[in-house]
């Protein structure tokens, strides 16, 4: 497995190499092999403490970095928001510290704010913890290990055994709803266009960082492309990654209604004819079903890659916290 890792957190995609993604996907190779053993277990992360510190609701990434850290053999502290002392005035910091004292050697974090791993992490090095902080998901920022996943199953899906960036090099990958709101694409955005993807963004006016509505504004223009209509992100895409509409953190209206927005911005099997004939489609979960994409092609194991995303989290995961832990 690929040892050279220098980086102590992970909070963002911003400025990784693609070095870093090559061992990634690598080291999540390994760990695939590992989860495919009847005992699905390795003594990694042994006498190793996992804060899992979600503060806001997660299924798949909570639950995907706790099966990975057990799976390395290392203690899980589990933190749940409702049932600890936040009620009491404790704040984020001090919750930290208090993990802190009792051992962490590395926190998972989720938090509906944006930058608050960041904070963590400022106030670990400060205090020269050695802790490693993994960003679970912030607000509207990043959510890292999601496109790690991501990315994972993109190149799996060309080369099962040898999955690399390399792979991806011209490929055309629509993302597809509320951008605005997704920081789940804001990560995508980064590896995949370090991968020589054309990521094509679309989604109505409304649900687009005000950034992307003038395309001199975008960073990766030779990559990146915005489209406010669905059929020009489409046609002839490898891969199309639908999004779920936050309606959690909507503030206004946005879109004239749900059966509107499926009519226009909606995946449907009649849309991916647009697309190449082997075209794939991904969501990071959760989905409304029937709005951002049909039931029927969520469930359509030869389309849709969903159940291998989550299935692929827990190796990615495995990677991360075993590239972070056997650095320290
Ligand atoms: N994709 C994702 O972050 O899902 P959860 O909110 O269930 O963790």
């Amino acid at each position: 497995m690929a040892t050279t890792w220098t980086r102590r957190h992970i909070l963002s995609l911003i400025n990784f190499s693609a070095a870093e993604y090559e061992t990634i996907l690598q080291t999540a190779v390994g760990f695939r092999e590992v989860l495919s053993r009847k005992t699905k277990k390795v003594p990694a992360l042994q006498g190793q403490v996992v804060a899992n510190m979600f503060f806001e609701p997660s299924t798949r990434t909570r639950s995907s970095f706790e099966l990975a850290a057990k799976r390395l053999s290392a203690d899980i502290l589990n933190f749940s928001p409702g049932s600890s002392s936040l009620s009491k005035g404790e704040t984020i910091l001090d919750t930290a510290k208090t993990y802190l004292a009792m051992g962490a050697d590395i926190m998972v974090i989720r938090h509906q704010q944006a930058g608050v791993p960041q904070a963590i992490a400022t106030e670990m090095d400060r205090l020269n913890s050695g802790v490693s902080i993994l960003n679970a998901g912030d607000g509207l920022h990043q959510h890292p290990s999601q496109a790690l996943l991501d990315l994972f199953t993109l190149t799996t899906v060309l080369d099962r055994e040898n999955p690399r960036l390399g792979l991806l090099n011209g490929k055309k990958i629509a993302i597809v709803g509320d951008i605005l709101h997704s920081r789940v694409a804001r990560s995508n955005i980064y590896s995949l266009t370090t991968a020589g993807a054309e990521v094509h963004l679309a989604a109505p006016p409304t649900l687009l960082p005000k950034l992307f509505l003038d395309a001199s504004n975008c960073q990766y223009q030779d990559k990146l492309f915005v489209h406010w209509e669905l059929a020009p992100a489409l046609q002839d895409a490898d891969f199309v990654m639908t999004l779920r509409l936050q309606k959690e953190r909507m503030t206004a209206n946005f879109i004239p209604s749900l059966r509107e927005y499926h009519q226009l911005f909606g995946i449907t099997r009649d849309r991916l004819k647009l697309c190449q004939p082997a075209v794939k489609i991904l969501h990071p979960g959760p989905t409304n079903r029937g709005v951002e994409i049909t039931s029927d092609l969520m469930d359509d194991p030869q389309l849709s890659l969903i159940s291998q995303q989550v299935a692929n989290g827990v190796a990615v995961r495995m990677a991360l916290l075993y590239l972070i832990g056997s650095s320290k």
